[in-house]
């Protein structure tokens, strides 16, 4: 395995991740790790990440200065290469300007290791306010480029090496070849990890951890939530109970569909809650949106937290947090970016210790180990749904007959867009209620009735997305479906803005 020691970077978690690519275990660890704590992990390599600090700041992340005597290859990026210049008796000062994007470099040295046989100009994306410009003794300069004459240096002897770029980010033209000559070719790593070493790794850690103690889990139905489950139960089996929160504001078939996934057919422990009425009358006669998503967040904690406490001797509360998660709630050493919104997360004094074994994982990572597990396909490649549901969908105040026609006219738009094989290039599509009312004619008679609104969007990560271009006679299929088979429906709108200036969801 390469261990990636963190600095800050945002990029930290995206070189664990390209190393996994390569089939060799990687994660991301402490900078304050001593030397000793590494040499017992048996690394392969170490690759200290970028950051946002200086490394003459007062509060300057460190690494103890023995992890260079360990004969590991070492391989610094960005303020990763700053740190061991500064170290090893190199100069580091401020440039003039910060560089920040894309660079030419090129490369000087013809025998360098980490660029052998890559052409010797190539671009890169750099991102800096400090450079390097003293290599330290032993060490050869082996790229250059305008703004940062030492863009590159290595030590072949120590095998120390240092890249002020970010070879991670695809920008980066060959990025990706230079992180695996340095994982291939100088760490001697083999390529021979894959994802069911994951499952058999987190098992054995989760059994290791909790003992013979007892774990809960909230259950949402989504993505993480399940496979944080599957992976819990394959480890301990009835040693963990799933809490099922039905608030009464799922998709049509939601509940059953998760039920016998995980429960009936993957034999995972699950208290299903029904608690619509309880979630209903509380939202009755509220119509601000960001008051009905306060309600739902504290009902939902409140249920929660009333079965968690009939389960006295629950030590454990298992989350699946993914690693998108977590650097955007800011962690140790990387700054917050936004505070994530999921009503679906709990706080983090209801006194249990926590696991989250998907904390290292991307989603689509999320996806393959689901898969791995035995999750149905389905499941495993469903679209984002709210914690807050179709309450959020219904706009304005909830009653039940509105909910009905969202849930009803949904289901609708799902099934056609599966059958028209558009399922998994939208990445996000649903039915909202505007709550407006207007006359149509039905047969001979005039109607005067609700107008639902279709939303369909392509995006990568929710944070932008694009109104996504269904085909016109999939659309008309769709809408005379819904005016058809959902009573007090009789017109209905595409929505075509993009996010921004709109949003996804329409509260
Ligand atoms: P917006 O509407 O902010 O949505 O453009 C971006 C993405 O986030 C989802 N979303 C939520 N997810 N809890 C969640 O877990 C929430 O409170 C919440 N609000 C919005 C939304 O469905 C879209 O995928």
């Amino acid at each position: 395995k390469i261990l990636v020691l963190d600095f800050g970077s945002q990029y930290n978690q995206l070189i664990t991740r390209r190393i996994r690519d390569f089939g060799i275990y990687s994660e991301l660890l402490s900078h304050k790790l001593s030397a000793e704590e590494i040499k017992e992990m048996h690394p392969k390599g170490i690759i200290f990440s970028g950051g946002p600090n200086s490394v003459y700041a007062k509060d300057a992340f460190k690494v103890d200065p023995e992890i260079y005597k360990l004969g590991i290859p070492i391989l610094g990026i960005c303020y990763g290469m700053q740190l061991m210049s500064y170290d090893l008796g190199g100069k580091v000062e401020p440039a003039d300007d910060s560089e920040y994007g894309r660079a030419d470099i090129e490369v000087i040295d013809d025998d360098a290791v980490m660029f052998k046989g890559l052409p010797k100009k190539q671009y890169v994306w750099m991102s800096h306010g400090d450079r390097v410009v003293e290599a330290p003794e032993g060490f050869k300069v082996v790229a250059t480029s305008k703004n940062c004459p030492i863009s590159a240096i290595a030590n072949d002897e120590k095998k120390l090496y240092g890249i002020q770029f970010h070879a991670e980010v695809r920008n980066s033209q060959y990025g990706l070849d230079i992180l695996k000559k340095f994982a291939f070719d100088v760490c001697g790593a083999k390529a021979n990890w894959s994802m069911d070493d994951f499952i058999d790794m987190q098992v054995e850690s989760i059994r290791k951890e909790v003992g013979d103690k007892k774990v809960i889990l909230g259950l949402s139905g989504g993505v993480d939530s399940s496979v944080t489950a599957v992976l819990i139960h394959k480890a301990i089996g009835d040693q963990l109970t799933c809490i099922f929160v039905d608030h009464g504001l799922l998709r049509k078939n939601e509940a059953d569909e998760v039920m016998n996934a995980l429960s009936r057919d993957l034999g995972v422990k699950i208290v299903k809650v029904d608690a619509a009425d309880r979630f209903l009358g509380k939202l009755k006669g509220v119509s601000d949106p960001e008051q009905k998503r306060k309600i739902i967040g504290k009902e939902f904690v409140e249920v929660f937290n009333e079965e968690a406490k009939k389960m006295k001797d629950a030590e454990y509360l298992a989350q699946g947090t993914l690693y998108t998660d977590v650097i955007e709630s800011g962690t140790d050493t990387a700054q917050t970016i936004k505070s994530h919104h999921n009503v679906g997360g709990l706080p983090k004094k209801l006194g249990f210790k926590l696991i989250e074994p998907l904390r290292s994982l991307f989603k689509d990572e999320t996806r393959e180990l689901g898969e791995k597990l035995g999750i149905p396909h389905d499941l495993v490649w469903r679209q984002p749904f709210p914690g807050p549901g179709l309450g959020i969908r219904v706009l304005g105040e909830i009653t039940p007959e509105k909910l009905e026609i969202v849930r009803e006219s949904d289901a609708i738009l799902r099934e056609e867009i599966k059958k028209a094989g558009l399922d998994e290039e939208i990445w996000q599509y649903f039915t909202v209620l505007p709550g407006i009312r207007s006359v149509g004619v039905m047969g001979d008679g005039r109607t005067y009735d609700y107008a639902v609104g279709i939303r369909a969007v392509t995006s990568i990560d929710g944070m932008t997305a694009d109104f996504a271009k269904i085909p016109w006679d999939v659309l008309q299929k769709i809408s005379v479906r819904i005016v058809n088979e959902v009573d007090h429906v009789n017109r209905i709108l595409y929505d075509v803005t993009s996010k921004p200036p709109s949003t996804i969801e329409w509260e």
